[in-house]
């Protein structure tokens, strides 16, 4: 069949509109699944086998006032130990290392606790595969841990249904049950640190992917103790805290998160 030129032309523009309606709904219904999930990365591999909804997480009315310690159960600090506690037994149990970074290391460093002001503890950890698996998160929830993912970070939180009570024993049942990270006050955060011998040609030096790359050397043989307890942390401490918190990170007040 012959055609001319111009139903050519016309066959092709309703084709291009065509396309072009397509593209436009799969975006539209994109961005509806985005802002459903409450997260920034639908299409990472994170977000394959891990929930990202918040909700689960117990609303603690933790306090961050500075005179909280860790053994005051009204306090976030309180919740954050207890947790901590929890998890380094349970990563040594199922063998997976993981070390202490960033501001969790500087209250270490400083203090020898952690900062009653903080809402997270923060931690380098190795083996996304394991972690991530439905069996080390179905045995974290019956724990009375929530493990999700949001904003770009896989975290833990002290879910609404523990049945330690004294970590829930602030927990404000008249909120509205939390949908954004920015409600939870005691919640861990779990850096991805990957080993690219190509980048650093030494299996002993990783990098710590978030806001920028920051190579560590581990060695899982350096402690840092926080409430007279050791816990497993970077080799080269000082390198590191210099490079997130500048060289007077002993003396500068690290400014409050909202
Ligand atoms: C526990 O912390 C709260 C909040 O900062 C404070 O009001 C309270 O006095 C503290 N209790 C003790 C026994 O230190
Ligand atoms: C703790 O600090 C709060 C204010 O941040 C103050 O009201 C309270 O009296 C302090 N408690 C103690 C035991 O010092
Ligand atoms: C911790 O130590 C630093 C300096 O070493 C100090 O400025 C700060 O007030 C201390 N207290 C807390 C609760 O972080
Ligand atoms: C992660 O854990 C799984 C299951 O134990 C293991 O097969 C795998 O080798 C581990 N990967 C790394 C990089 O340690
Ligand atoms: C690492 O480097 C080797 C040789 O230098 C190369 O053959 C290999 O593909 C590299 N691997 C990655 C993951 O880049
Ligand atoms: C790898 O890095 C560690 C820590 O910096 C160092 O002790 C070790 O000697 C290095 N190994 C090699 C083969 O360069
Ligand atoms: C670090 O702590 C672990 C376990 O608590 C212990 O086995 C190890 O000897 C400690 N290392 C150092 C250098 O203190
Ligand atoms: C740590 O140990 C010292 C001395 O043994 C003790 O005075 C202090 O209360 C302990 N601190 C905590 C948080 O357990």
């Amino acid at each position: 069949m012959r055609t001319s030129h111009g139903e050519t032309y016309k066959k092709c523009t309703s084709t291009l509109l065509k396309l072009i309606l397509v593209a436009t709904v799969i975006v539209i219904f994109i961005i509806t699944i985005s802002i459903q999930w409450n997260t920034q990365i639908v299409f990472g591999v994170y977000t394959k086998s891990v929930p990202t909804n918040v909700t689960p997480c117990a609303y603690l009315a933790c306090s961050h006032s500075s005179n909280c310690t860790t053994r005051n159960k009204t306090c976030c600090a309180y919740v954050l130990k207890r947790s901590l506690d929890f998890l380094d037994a349970f990563f040594r149990r199922h063998n997976l290392p993981y070390v202490i970074i960033y501001g969790s290391l500087l209250g270490a460093v400083r203090n020898q606790t952690i900062i009653p002001w903080t809402r997270d503890i923060d931690i380098g950890f190795f083996n996304w595969t394991y972690l991530r698996s439905t069996s080390i998160q179905n045995e974290l929830y019956q724990h009375g841990f929530y493990l999700f993912h949001t904003l770009d970070l896989t975290r833990i939180c002290v879910h609404k249904d523990t049945l330690d009570k004294s970590l829930l024993l602030t927990q404000n049942v008249k909120q509205p049950p939390p949908t954004q990270i920015f409600h939870l006050h005691a919640y861990i955060d779990l850096y991805l640190a990957t080993n690219s011998v190509n980048l650093t040609r030494n299996s002993s030096i990783y990098s710590i992917e978030f806001s920028g790359k920051f190579l560590s050397h581990i060695s899982f043989k350096t402690n840092v103790t926080i409430d007279n307890q050791t816990y497993p942390t970077v080799d080269n401490v000082q390198e590191h805290l210099v490079h997130f918190y500048k060289k007077d990170y002993m003396r500068d007040v690290i400014p409050r998160r909202p």
